[in-house]
């Protein structure tokens, strides 16, 4: 295979290199890695294998650029970011059909990832404008206290493979809209989506040495790079819990600012007056979207006991109603899982769940031939000692465990390290407002499955991770605040 193999079906001058200070170049020592369809187990692409040698070219390009993107007005970065909310938007089937590819997720499911990234690139397009700063009283007549708010610096970027697009622009979006510069650094598994977006940065007019970007198959070699030096003001990743505290203890030494979103173990609380169909609904998108392979997936379905025959009985229903199959195949709604390990977690969980006395109800298997599919599988008698209900499954598992009153559900919900997304499900203002209250979490879903939208802040409490995302927080995570105390102004 030739080192620049772009399989037929993509598009074909994508630039499957490092974008350096406005320029797509090869690694430096010329290696690449493979890019896989998890739904067909084939190559779809070789990608420029960047090394600490290409992090370093890449920090100094994003340091140096810096000096002047960071002077730029908010109105000329606000109009570049409305240029590449339009591209995206224009370009919505190719970068569906590349996360498609490289992800498996339905292509419905990834043309709505397209909508969703884009949405970030929208609002920080727009709060760009308002990073407001303030003037504070003086308890002197001579004197102004004042409050700037400047960009952090050059940012980088550490992103995940579940959402290929949003992850990206849910970081990158408010970074640029505050004046830094960005080092990004997708996932190995799903970087074509991320080489596509650069494109379409640049030919927004992006100016060069804004957005750099590298990929690689070396992650902790890159972002050791950029942890280890102190330029490098803010880090801000999307990933697994045990990663970003390594993120922790690395940024210490510089003491740079982090922004971190880290795994998740939602509980999904069905009291014995919900709305059935409306939950299953809600079941449906908050499992199954991207095959349950999201931070804010439901991992555990605690359910009041008065309502779970019933619920159990919707459960299988759902997962008998499912189409199972590669994302470009037309009603296909669950793709395959991401690799081979992602595959074998859920089987795990699966069969841990089963050796110590929970009951299969449907599904339980990997489905034969090529590509990592797992049938939709549902298992009750859950209990608080089997894994799913202590660790993040990341698959299409429903576990369906019972309580008795509101206040077990609540203790069951609560009773984990995790902290990023809960849902609850109750006709009852009382009952809503008592769970909205006492869960401990970031994010709560009331009678609603897909909380997340660019308005609102998105992160975790506890193990989940650090600061927030999207909303007004989005753009607050790449500011600095600076308080200038002007005297001698007695005239
Ligand atoms: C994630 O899984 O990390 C993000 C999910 C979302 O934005 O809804």
């Amino acid at each position: 295979m030739p080192a620049s193999h772009i399989a037929p079906g993509l598009p074909p001058d994508l630039p499957v290199r490092l974008l350096i200070g406005g320029r797509w170049q090869p690694a430096q020592d010329g290696a690449v890695f493979a890019v896989e369809d998890p739904a067909s187990e084939e190559r779809l692409a070789e990608v420029a294998d960047g090394t600490e040698a290409d992090a370093r070219l890449a920090l100094e390009a994003a340091v140096q650029a810096f000096s002047d993107f960071g002077r730029t007005t908010a109105q000329e970065r606000s109009r570049w970011l409305g240029a590449w909310f339009t591209a995206i938007r224009d370009e919505r089937q190719t970068l569906a059909r590349l996360i498609t590819l490289e992800n498996g997720k339905p292509l419905a499911e990834a043309l709505g990832e397209v909508d969703y990234a884009a949405s970030f690139v929208e609002w920080f397009a727009e709060e760009a404008k308002r990073a407001y700063g303030r003037i504070i009283p003086a308890s002197t007549t001579d004197r102004r206290l004042l409050v700037l708010r400047q960009p952090v610096g050059v940012v980088a970027a550490i992103t995940p493979w579940n959402f290929p697009a949003a992850m990206i622009t849910r970081k990158v979006a408010p970074a640029l809209a505050a004046g830094c510069t960005v080092l990004l650094k997708p996932a190995a598994l799903t970087p074509l989506t991320a080489l596509y977006l650069a494109q379409l940065w640049q030919a927004a007019g992006g100016p060069a040495g804004s957005l750099n970007l590298v990929t690689t198959s070396h992650a902790a070699q890159v972002a050791d790079v950029w942890l280890g030096d102190g330029r490098v003001r803010k880090v801000t990743f999307t990933g697994s819990t045990p990663v970003g505290q390594e993120l922790i203890r690395k940024s210490a030494a510089h003491v740079q600012r982090l922004s971190l979103e880290l795994g998740g173990q939602a509980p999904f609380v069905v009291m014995d007056d919900a709305d059935l169909d409306l939950t299953i609904q809600a079941l449906r998108t908050s499992k199954f979207r991207n095959a349950g392979q999201s931070c804010v997936a439901s991992n555990r379905m605690l359910v009041q006991r008065g309502m779970l025959e019933e619920f159990t009985a919707r459960a299988k229903a759902l997962v008998a109603s499912l189409k199972v199959g590669p994302g470009l195949t037309p009603g296909v709604e669950v793709g395959p899982l991401i690799d081979r390990p992602g595959r074998q977690k859920v089987l795990d969980h699966i069969q841990d769940a089963l050796g110590q006395g929970a009951r299969l109800e449907a599904g339980g298997e990997a489905l034969p031939g090529k590509g990592f599919f797992l049938a939709p599988t549902v298992v009750s008698r859950v209990t608080p000692a089997m894994r799913v209900m202590h660790e993040e499954t990341f698959g299409p598992l429903i576990a369906i465990s019972a309580f008795d009153q509101l206040e077990d559900g609540l203790a069951m919900a609560n009773d984990s390290p995790f902290g990023l997304a809960a849902y609850a499900f109750t006709r009852s203002a009382a009952r809503a407002w008592r769970l909205a209250e006492a869960l401990e979490y970031g994010i709560v879903g009331l009678n609603e499955g897909l909380p997340s939208t660019a308005q609102a802040p998105f992160g975790g409490w506890k193990l989940s991770g650090l600061g927030r995302e999207g909303g007004s927080e989005g753009l607050d995570a790449f500011l600095e605040e600076k308080y200038v105390a002007w005297g001698g102004l007695q005239g």
